[in-house]
């Protein structure tokens, strides 16, 4: 029986005979003495194995990375010299006397201590062998004591946890649904949901008061280093609860799982209109570590010549803005057309900018290629409002709003981790104020965060002037990440109404959630929610980039599963049970789904 986990020993267990049992982690052959490293889940110990053991001696001798084995030995301070500041066992060693291999092992495909010379296709293919890197190991644990400690908050705070189907239907969060054939009703189809959005709000209406669920969600959308396909998301929602006590909870919540889990005290979350977000970080998810700012100045440029700017500074959807990177007057010619290629990949058409080599010697101290279009006292006043100083360099982006926005932003993100600008680890933040619609180029509206959204207004109010509407919405963010989204909800049907009128639902659109409006009517308490990203989260508090590195078992970039090789194709019998006939063969098909991605 196991006596101890490899990386529990210390020198306090000196003289004490331990059984061991784990993976080989390196084999080394020290002239006529066999050191192995052990690795378990808690860390690595070093077993010693000298001839005079013959039998074991022999054994360790024969072991591989990766072999599985038990060791019985004796812990032994090691020898002067010999400790390891490094490692938590790095101050003992056992002495092995037995040795037992439990299981042999084939070379591993990739080193398991040498991780970043392995691709992420072959960490995938043998995730299993990935899993076993002791850094992998240690977010999986992170994660795990994440989710306890959402729970333990939660619980306290008087939520239930209540799961709901994940066969479902179609739930309106913005991306495609994957679908499920039912063999028991021919030619349907069940949705996996992309939400539990619904069901929560169902809950609330059955006088469950108060609802959480650590559930899984799906979304068939183009995939990102913050998006999978699945996903998990700390799903909330509450009775006779306004907006500040959804905040108020999922703030605590936020700072009890950073102190219980890391002991990191979160600062401030400062709350910002959704405006005020777009005008000075052109985005609605602000990283909040950066300190640039992008500063309007159309109003400078409406009667400057110089079309670039003057077109947008008098369109009513235009924006023109400026950007002070400071002390970076030094930048190169090649690294500004850099980032005019970057700002190109948003829609940008170039990349104005202004360096200030000596603010003191006026224009002769400035070096730019618009210095020529823009008249003396234009330049002072925007180099002025923005607070330039000599050695910054001011960028400029002059466009639609949207363009803009999407394109300084970007470059406000790049120049801030570029300059190395962030300060501070964790800096959270609310966005409020959401407009409830966003509208397309064809003029038609779509809900900013879902239809379920209770807009601040009336539902006449709501018809006459959708796009002037707000929502009763609110994000968290996290460095620049959306790490949850919620709202108070519609509790009457006639606003229900008037939002799905908005959004152009038809009749056999409505009749979908018929039985939501349906259930408004007989008595449903005002409620509202949020729901976080889990991945996110544990990515964000495991310093990682992407959240295929806090799930177990990811999807891949295309939203497959290289090692099971999923999706895969399925027998023509199980097809036929489906009611199922395919266009063509899996390959043609296939095939066909690539020709129309493409096109
Ligand atoms: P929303 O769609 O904003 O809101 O999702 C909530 C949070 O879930 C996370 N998230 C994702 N994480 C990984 N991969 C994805 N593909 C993915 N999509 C979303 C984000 C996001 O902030 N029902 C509403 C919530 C509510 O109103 O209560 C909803 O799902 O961190
Ligand atoms: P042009 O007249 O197009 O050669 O542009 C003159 C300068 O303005 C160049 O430095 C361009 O990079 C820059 N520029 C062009 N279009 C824009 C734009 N939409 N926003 C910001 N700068 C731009």
């Amino acid at each position: 029986m196991r006596s101890h986990y490899c990386g529990d020993l210390r020198a306090s267990e000196s003289g004490e005979e331990v059984e061991i049992y784990g993976w080989v982690h390196r084999r080394r052959d020290h002239g006529g003495v066999i050191f192995l490293d052990v690795r378990d889940r808690t860390g690595v110990l070093q077993v010693v194995f000298d001839p005079d053991e013959e039998k074991s001696f022999a054994l360790a001798d024969s072991v591989r990375n990766e072999y599985v084995l038990m060791a019985k030995g004796k812990v032994r301070p090691r020898p002067e010299g010999t400790v390891n500041a490094d490692m938590p066992t790095g101050e003992v060693e056992v002495l092995g006397k037995e040795l037992v291999i439990l299981n042999a092992a084939k070379t591993p495909p990739f080193q398991l201590d040498e991780y970043s010379e392995a691709g992420e296709d072959i960490r995938l293919r043998y995730r299993y062998m990935d899993l076993r890197r002791p850094e992998m190991q240690q977010r999986m644990q992170t994660r795990a004591r994440i989710t306890r400690a959402v729970r333990a908050y939660l619980e306290e705070h008087g939520f239930w946890d209540i799961e709901t189907p994940t066969l479902s239907r179609a739930t309106p969060e913005g991306a495609r649904d994957y679908l499920v054939p039912s063999r028991t009703h021919p030619g349907e189809f069940f949705a996996l949901p992309q939400s539990p959005q619904v069901y929560k709000q169902l809950l609330m209406m059955s006088g469950l008061d108060k609802y959480y669920q650590i559930a899984r969600c799906y979304r068939d959308e183009d995939l990102r280093a913050d998006r999978q396909p699945e996903f998990t998301q700390i799903d909330i929602e509450a009775s006779f609860i306004d907006q500040a006590d959804i905040m108020t909870l999922t703030e605590g919540m936020l700072r009890s799982v950073f102190i219980s889990v890391m002991n990191v005290e979160l600062p401030q979350f400062p709350v910002l209109s959704w405006s005020d977000a777009m005008r000075d970080y052109g985005s609605d998810r602000p990283d909040l570590r950066n300190p640039l700012r992008l500063v309007d100045v159309a109003d400078l440029f409406t009667q400057v010549e110089f079309k670039v700017f003057n077109g947008p500074a008098n369109d009513p959807s235009g924006r023109v803005v400026a950007l002070r990177a400071p002390g970076a007057a030094s930048l190169s010619r090649k690294v500004i057309d850099d980032y005019t290629t970057f700002v190109g990949r948003y829609g940008a058409k170039g990349l104005a900018y202004i360096k200030v080599n000596d603010l003191a010697a006026g224009v002769e101290g400035l070096q730019s290629p618009i210095l020529k279009f823009i008249p003396e006292d234009v330049v002072s006043a925007v180099l002025q409002r923005v607070g330039a100083q000599t050695g910054d360099l001011v960028f400029f982006g002059a466009d639609s709003a949207k363009v803009v926005n999407d394109a300084m932003g970007a470059l406000r993100g790049e120049l801030g981790s570029d300059l190395d600008l962030l300060e501070g680890h964790y800096r959270p933040c609310w966005v409020v104020d959401w407009p409830m619609f966003s509208q397309d180029r064809d003029g038609s509206f779509s809900a900013e965060h879902h239809p379920f959204t209770r807009p601040s207004c009336t539902p006449a109010e709501l018809l006459a002037d959708p796009a002037a509407a707000q929502a009763a919405a609110y994000d968290v963010v996290l460095n620049g990440y959306e790490l949850g989204g919620g709202s108070l909800r519609i509790h009457d049907n006639e606003m229900q109404k008037a939002v799905f009128d908005v959004l152009r639902m038809d009749e056999a659109g409505q009749s979908k959630f018929s039985f939501l409006l349906d259930a408004l009517q007989y008595g449903c308490p005002p409620h509202g929610g949020i729901a976080l990203g889990m991945d996110r989260l544990v990515m964000l508090m495991t310093d990682t980039q992407s959240i295929r590195d806090v799930i177990a078992f990811p999807k891949t970039q295309s939203a497959a599963c290289v090692m099971m090789a999923a999706p895969g194709t399925v027998e023509d019998q199980q097809l036929k049970d489906l009611h199922i006939r395919l266009r063509g063969p899996a390959n043609v098909v296939a095939a066909d789904a690539g020709d129309s991605a493409a096109q």
